[in-house]
């Protein structure tokens, strides 16, 4: 165990994985736990939550599973709630829950976007209008949400409502942290890209060919990892990021800064 979020107390939505792949909230939770946090593990789902609860415990950190849906307040609010009476405080918010929201303009229904604005978006909202009450009472706090790389441009898949309300998020990042700055309260935002991870590979929709394709479209060449973002994690969860607030940092490989006749070559490797 190292000490850089030494007895800080963390609370993660949906930290456990919907695949079989290690989820990005999850990776976050062993590696912050690594670093010394208490983290409260929240899933949606038991058995996801115990089982990250248990990779937690085996690199000899200390969790607490608390189960509820963090895209309706009130769930929110008792999350917030056990946090607070588990361990007395919190000092770092990662809201990590996200994920749906397929379809072009023309082929979304009403309830499939008001369900992805939920998933997405309000449940980073309704997590912060909890928590930063908190924070401020007890002289700050870091608040980490998670964007993608599709909310910087258009991905290879139609997803205007996912990618709509991860724009949502990185722009949340940046008026929470105007607005709470002067309670010592950080607020920054990855953007993760082609994360080899747990949704993009549900439903078996993930091919060999694919996964090379997306390996050679970032400029470093490199597959990323949950692993890659749980570190970029931890370190906006800690005092190395003191002077850091209202960013929105990509985890990409550098696909963000590329156009696609910039990456030609590499595609053609
Ligand atoms: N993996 C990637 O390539 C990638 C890229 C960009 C952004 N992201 C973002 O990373 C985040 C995590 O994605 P992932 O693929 O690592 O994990 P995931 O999609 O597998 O989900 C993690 C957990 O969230 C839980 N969950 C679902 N609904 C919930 C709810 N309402 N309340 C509480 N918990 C709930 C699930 O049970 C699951 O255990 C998402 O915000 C996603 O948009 C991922």
């Amino acid at each position: 165990m190292a000490d850089r979020l030494k007895n800080k107390i963390a609370i993660i939505t949906g930290a456990g994985t919907r695949g079989e792949i290690t989820g990005i909230g999850q990776a976050s939770a062993v590696l912050m736990a690594k670093e010394g946090a208490k983290i409260l593990i929240n899933d949606i789902d038991v058995k996801r939550a115990k089982s990250t609860l248990e990779q937690v415990k085996s690199e000899g950190g200390e969790g607490v599973v608390f189960i509820a849906d963090c895209t309706k307040e009130n769930g929110c609010k008792a999350i917030v709630d056990k946090c607070k009476k588990h361990f007395g405080s919190i000092d770092i918010l990662f809201n990590n829950v996200g994920g749906i929201g397929s379809g072009m303009v023309t082929e979304i229904d009403e309830k499939s976007w008001l369900n992805s604005i939920d998933y997405n978006l309000k449940s980073a909202v309704m997590m912060s209008k909890h928590v930063v009450p908190i924070m401020s009472e007890s002289m700050g706090g870091s608040i980490i949400n998670l964007s993608s790389i599709d909310a910087i441009r258009a991905g290879a898949t139609r997803n205007v409502p996912y990618s709509v309300a991860k724009a949502g998020v990185s722009h949340l990042t940046r008026l929470m942290a105007v607005h709470h700055g002067r309670e010592n309260i950080r607020v920054n935002c990855l953007a993760p890209g082609h994360v080899y991870g747990s949704f993009p590979n549900l439903r078996g929709k993930m091919t060999e060919e694919l996964r090379e394709l997306r390996r050679k479209t970032g400029p470093l060449g490199s597959e990323g990892t949950p692993w890659d973002v749980a570190w970029a994690v931890v370190f906006l969860a800690s005092e190395e990021s003191r002077w850091i607030s209202g960013t929105v940092i990509p985890v990409d490989a550098g696909v963000h800064a590329a156009s696609p006749l910039s990456v030609w070559d590499n595609l053609n490797e």
